[in-house]
């Protein structure tokens, strides 16, 4: 298994190519599913999540041509209607098959995910968004098994919470179903909004997407289409945490400021600051850090996916901030591992209170899960000497070359094949 090895204390300092987002890649891989036409995806990031979600349609019978950030994908033949608990298991954004494969063939039977290092994440609202489009939906021997014979129906769907997967489901499920779904509640994240508008090229009509009411008109005929995925906007917040956390200058080329209001408000607060520039945004600090305090929430609010590279930047702040999770249970597992490097943290139920200041210092730590990873990598950074982090195939699940980008900018990090 590969190792990062990282000497810290060097202040980044040039451009970033931000990849596509992961998160808007995954439905849309999914979403192949549903037509007969063929889908060319482009700026596809070069993770092994992709990868791992292309392999899980080409098992459904999809034929699929690659480039080096794109994909046509064609399921005109596609057969399988089951997806294994060994696919699921590895990546919970599998579920996303459910949909398209019920609402294409009638019928689907996917494995239901087990319980994963953030929290148990449940896929009730998943069910309960294809059971009110007329949906039968058994649980048997751990798999989910949905059945519509004479096809889904459009309905009312009031989502108890705006859950971005959710969301997803019940949109590409309504594409196909006769007549107005509504949608109520709905997540608002921009990767919702991008899977509408790759949805819309494939041939359906939906409205509101990016809002919390979606709108969706099903039942469409399907058309070969181009759809170019947006930038990766938590890509972007991870790289501006790295420019921050160094006192360093980065251009992010591609970032888009508009997915990132909450995140740039308290990167501001907390003295680093933040400008469009020709290709996207830069990111720089030379003042000190200053604590701040955050909520994670549903967008627009600030991500979940960025509490735990923004709980290292805090430890580098003279001062205490508190950082409070919503969105998902246990999502503080990085918490013992910034804590082998001296930072002084003390966690209680969802909050972490962060007192900072005190210089970090290189250790042997391990990576539980992807965005935890990316924080210890942050933190190595600016950590006195030498850190070594085990088990780094989380990062590659979501980082594009994150050792080879920031090497680019000066960092001094290297991979170390086991
Ligand atoms: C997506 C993102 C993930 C991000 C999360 C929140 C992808 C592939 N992943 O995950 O990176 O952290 O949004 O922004 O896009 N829940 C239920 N029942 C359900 C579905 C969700 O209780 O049926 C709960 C979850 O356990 C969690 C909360 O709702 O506590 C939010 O989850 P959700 O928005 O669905 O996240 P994902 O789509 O899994």
């Amino acid at each position: 298994m590969d190792k990062l090895r990282i000497i810290g204390g060097q202040r980044l300092q040039g451009a970033v190519t931000i990849s596509g987002a992961k998160n808007a890649a995954l439905p849309q891989i999914a979403a192949s599913l549903l037509s007969d036409q063929p889908l060319e995806l482009t700026n596809l990031p070069a993770v092994t999540d992709v990868e791992n979600m292309l392999g899980v349609v080409t098992r459904h019978g999809a034929q699929i041509k690659r480039s080096a950030h794109g994909a046509v994908i064609d399921t005109s033949t596609a057969v399988s209607r089951e997806t294994s608990y060994d696919t699921v298991r590895r990546m919970r954004a599998t579920v996303l098959v459910l949909a398209p494969l019920l609402a294409r063939f009638g019928e689907a039977r996917v494995s239901l995910p087990g319980g994963c290092a953030i929290g148990a994440r449940p896929v009730d609202m998943h069910v309960r968004a294809l059971s009110t489009l007329g949906a039968d939906i058994d649980i048997e021997n751990g798999l989910i098994v949905a059945s519509a014979p004479t096809g889904l129906t459009g309905a009312r769907i009031v989502l108890s919470s705006p859950s971005v997967g959710a969301t997803e489901t019940a949109i590409m499920a309504a594409t196909a179903a006769r007549g107005e779904t509504e949608i109520l509640n709905a997540a608002r994240e921009p990767e919702v909004a991008d899977l509408a508008d790759c949805l819309n090229a494939m041939g359906a009509h939906i409205e509101g997407a990016g809002t919390h009411r979606i709108l969706i008109q099903g039942a469409r005929a399907w058309r070969p289409a181009v759809h170019d995925i947006i930038p990766d906007r938590i890509e972007v917040g991870t790289y501006a945490v790295a420019a921050g956390i160094t006192g360093g200058q980065l251009e992010l080329t591609h970032a888009r400021l508009e997915h990132l209001a909450s995140v740039v408000q308290l990167l501001e607060a907390a003295g680093v600051s933040v400008w469009p520039g020709d290709r996207g945004l830069v990111v720089a600090r030379e003042g000190p850090l200053h604590p701040v305090d955050l909520t994670t929430e549903p967008y627009p609010g600030f991500p979940t996916d960025l509490q735990a590279q923004f709980m290292a930047l805090m430890c580098c702040a003279d001062g205490a901030s508190l950082l409070r999770e919503t969105v998902f249970e246990n999502r503080f597992m990085h918490v013992p591992e910034l804590m082998r490097l001296g930072a002084n943290i003390t966690l209680q139920g969802t909050t972490a209170l962060v007192r900072g200041g005190e210089p970090l210092k290189g250790a042997q730590v391990m990576a539980t899960d992807l965005r935890a990873s990316v924080c210890l990598v942050l933190a190595a950074l600016v950590s006195e000497g030498e850190t070594t982090i085990n088990r780094i195939y989380h990062l590659d699940r979501g980082y594009e070359q994150l050792d080879r980008k920031l090497r680019l900018c000066g960092a001094r990090i290297e991979r170390v094949s086991a």
